[in-house]
C-alpha cells in the first residue's frame, strides 16, 4: 500500500492533480469519503458544469494574497483545460460574460477527468474514512477504514465547507492545523442574501421575479440578474456581491442599471402628460415589483402631477434602493466558501506547504476564491495540474 502520492478528494482539483502526477508516471491513488467522485461538478453550473471562463485574471479572485494565484493561472489556463475537452471530443457554448458550459452536460465534463485518471493509472477509492494521518520518515501513513497506506506526498484537495450535502466537510482545514499551518476566517460566498423587515415581505411577494440589476458593496460592483426568493434576494449579481460583503455591512441596487430612470420619468411626463405613472414604469418594471415598491396612489397618478422632487425620489426607489442584508443563506446554499489554508505559507509555485514538505494544498482549500462564472473550476483545473508537476 505505497504510493508517490495520495490525494484527499475526488473533485475538481484532486482529480486534476491525479491527472497531471500519474500522467508524469508517478502511483497515484485519491481518497474520498463519498460514495461518488466529483459530486460537485455534476450538480454545477444547474447541471450543465460552468467549467471555465474565457476572461480568466487574477482580479477574478479573492484571497488575502491576492497574488497566489497568478503562478498557477498562468501555468495552466482556460485554453489548456478547452483543449482537455476537445481531446474527448465534448462541445461547449459560450452563454454569457465569457462563461463557457458543457453542450452535453455537468456528466461529460466529470466523465472526461474520470478517462483520463483511468488512461494514466489513478487508483480511486471511494466511501473512505480517513481516521489517522502522521507523519513517517519518508512521507505519510494513513489510517483508513479501507486498510493503512504510505505515500511520500499527500495532497489536500478536500474543497471547503460549502455544501455539506454533497460531501464538504472541514477536514482539509484540520489536515493543515495539524500540520501547523493557519486558515484565515471563512465565510460562504456566492450565497444569497436573507432579508428582514420592511424588505421580507415584499421580497415573499415578488418571490420569482427577476430584473437586470448593479449591486455595490464598499464600491465594488456587479452588473448581472437579480431575482427575489421567499428568505430576500438572490440571482448571479447577488452571489458576486455576496463575496464582498461582511455582516452589517449595506447592500445598494441599482435596477436597469442602464436606464437613468429619472430622465426616462422626466421624459415620459413632457411627451405623455396625461399617462398614469404606472403605465410609464410598466414598459420597463414587471407589474409585481411596481406593485410592491411603489405606493398604489402614485402608480395611479398623471405624470402631469409630478413635480420634479418625487419623479427623482420614485427613480431612487428603483435606482438607489439600499438595504443591510439580515445574513446569508450559509455554507448549505454558498456555492464557495472564502477564506482556506493561508496562502502565505504554500508555495504558489509547487503548491507545497512551506511549514511540512511533501505537504500540499490545491482548490478550494486554499484561501482562494473566484468570482462566480466558472472561475472556480479554472483554479481548481490549474492548482491541480501545477501540483501534480511536482508531486
Ligand atoms: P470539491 O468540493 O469539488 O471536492 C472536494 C472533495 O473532497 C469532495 O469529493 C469531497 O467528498 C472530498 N472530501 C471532503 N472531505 C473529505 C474527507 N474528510 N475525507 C475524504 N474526502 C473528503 N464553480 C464553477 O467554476 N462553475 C460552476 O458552474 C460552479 N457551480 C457550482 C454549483 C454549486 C451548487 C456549488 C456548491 C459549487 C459550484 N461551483 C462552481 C464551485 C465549485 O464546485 C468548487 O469551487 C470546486 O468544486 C472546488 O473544487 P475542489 O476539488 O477544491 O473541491
Amino acid at each position: 500500500m505505497n504510493y508517490d502520492a495520495i490525494i484527499i478528494g475526488a473533485g475538481a482539483a484532486g482529480l486534476m492533480t491525479a491527472i497531471s502526477a500519474a500522467q508524469r508516471g508517478r502511483r497515484v491513488l485519491v481518497l474520498d469519503h463519498a460514495n461518488k467522485a466529483g459530486k460537485k461538478i455534476l450538480i454545477s453550473g444547474g447541471g450543465r458544469c460552468n467549467f471555465t471562463n474565457m476572461y480568466v485574471e487574477p482580479a477574478n479572485y479573492l484571497s488575502a494574497n491576492p497574488h497566489f494565484c497568478k503562478s498557477a493561472l498562468n501555468r495552466y489556463t482556460q485554453w489548456d483545460f478547452i483543449e482537455l475537452l476537445s481531446k474527448h471530443d465534448v462541445p461547449w457554448h459560450e452563454k454569457t460574460l465569457g462563461q463557457l458550459f458543457s453542450d452535453n452536460g455537468s456528466k461529460a465534463i466529470l466523465q472526461v477527468l474520470l478517462d483520463e485518471c483511468s488512461s494514466a493509472g489513478v487508483q480511486i477509492q471511494l466511501d473512505c474514512q480517513i481516521n489517522r494521518i502522521e507523519k513517517i520518515t519518508d512521507g505519510f501513513a494513513l489510517q483508513t477504514n479501507q486498510g493503512n497506506m504510505q505515500c511520500l506526498s499527500l495532497v489536500v484537495a478536500t474543497g471547503s465547507l460549502s455544501f455539506p450535502t454533497m460531501g464538504a466537510s472541514d477536514f482539509g482545514h484540520r489536515i493543515a492545523k495539524q500540520f501547523g499551518h493557519s486558515v484565515t476566517q471563512l465565510q460562504p460566498g456566492l450565497v444569497p442574501f436573507t432579508l428582514d423587515k420592511p424588505w421580507i415581505e415584499k421580497c415573499i411577494a415578488l418571490a420569482g421575479v427577476a430584473i437586470d440589476a448593479r449591486a455595490t458593496v464598499d464600491g465594488q460592483s456587479f452588473k448581472e440578474a437579480l431575482l427575489f426568493t421567499h428568505k430576500g434576494v438572490s440571482g448571479p449579481v447577488i452571489l458576486q456581491i455576496s463575496s464582498y460583503w461582511k455582516p452589517g455591512k449595506q447592500v445598494e441596487i441599482c435596477m436597469l442599471p442602464d436606464v437613468n430612470l429619472f430622465s426616462l420619468l422626466k421624459d415620459a411626463q413632457a411627451e405623455f402628460p396625461k399617462r398614469q405613472l404606472g403605465t410609464v414604469l410598466s414598459q420597463h418594471i414587471a407589474q409585481r415589483l411596481l406593485e410592491q415598491f411603489v405606493p398604489e396612489a402614485d402608480l395611479k397618478e398623471v405624470m402631469q402631477h409630478f413635480k420634479h422632487s418625487r419623479l427623482q425620489e420614485i427613480a431612487d426607489i428603483f435606482q438607489n434602493w439600499q438595504f443591510i442584508p439580515s445574513g446569508t443563506e450559509g455554507y448549505k446554499k454558498a456555492e464557495v466558501t472564502l477564506g482556506g489554508v493561508n496562502t502565505d505559507e504554500v508555495s504558489s509555485k509547487t503548491l507545497e506547504s512551506k511549514i511540512q514538505p511533501g505537504l500540499y494544498f490545491v482548490g478550494e482549500v486554499l484561501d482562494v476564491t473566484g468570482h462566480l462564472g466558472g472561475f472556480n473550476f479554472q483554479w481548481a483545473w490549474a492548482s491541480g495540474h501545477c501540483c501534480g508537476q511536482f508531486i
